[in-house]
């Protein structure tokens, strides 16, 4: 099994959506595939309420049950796990890092999305667990995103090549517990969670069988 952290000490960056829209892809692609929600908001779990389908599971769980709950998930044959990590919370963020094989770290082109980012990373770092930053709530250009770029790469903090848009498909597919590729599987924001899927199993060295499909 392999474990993939979405940290952001900032809020509403984008983190349960893109967990939750990465767990729908990893579905859809053949692995079993489990959210853990470590945010005590649980916006996670209210999703997967609201979800008409049984899959992928979501599960509320404490922080200080993580690693054992990581190990049961393994064992129980569990491809993927991704942890959607509340904000705020340093000492959650830690233990997130420690158990991933690879985090994600929202950020939004803007100044003080990028000062919370500086933060999330040298917690990960701690770990040396790899990890790269992922734009969110990206404009179709403009002087913020070209800025946010050469900050990111003046950081020597890797800088992933997918940018998610800000992008209605996203706030709207949540409504019915879905993700965005499943309300709209053409549109633009389908694209993006493909291609940051591709590239998380990249990361993960774990196979892409969604193209062969
Ligand atoms: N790329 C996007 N474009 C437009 N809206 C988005 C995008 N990503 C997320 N949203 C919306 O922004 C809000 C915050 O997103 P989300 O809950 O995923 O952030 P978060 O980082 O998990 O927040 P928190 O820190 O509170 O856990 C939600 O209403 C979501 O639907
Ligand atoms: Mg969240």
């Amino acid at each position: 099994m392999k474990t993939l952290a979405i940290i952001s000490q900032k809020g509403g960056v984008g983190k349960t959506t893109l967990a939750t829209a990465l767990a729908v892809a990893a579905e859809a692609d053949g692995k079993r595939t489990a959210v853990f929600d470590l945010d005590p908001q649980a916006s996670a779990s209210f999703w997967s309420d609201t979800r008409e389908a049984s899959t992928p599971a979501v599960a509320a769980v404490p922080p200080s049950r993580l690693g054992h709950l990581l190990k049961a998930a393994a064992k129980t044959g569990c491809d993927l796990a991704i942890i959607d990590a509340p904000p705020f919370a340093k000492d959650v963020a830690y233990e997130s890092a420690q158990h991933a094989d690879f985090v994600l770290i929202p950020t939004r082109p803007a100044v003080l999305d990028i000062m919370a980012m500086t933060k999330t990373t040298e917690l990960v770092r701690h770990h040396k667990t790899p990890c790269a930053v992922v734009l969110t709530f990206c404009p179709p250009a403009g002087r913020e995103l070209a800025d946010t770029i050469e900050t990111v790469s003046a950081m020597g903090v890797t800088l992933c090549p997918v940018r998610i848009g800000q992008r209605i498909a996203f706030s709207r597919a949540q409504q019915t517990g879905q993700a965005a590729q499943e309300v709209e599987p053409d549109g633009k924001a389908a694209e993006e969670i493909k291609q940051l899927y591709k590239y998380t199993c990249i990361q993960l060295n774990l196979s892409d069988e969604s193209e062969k499909a």
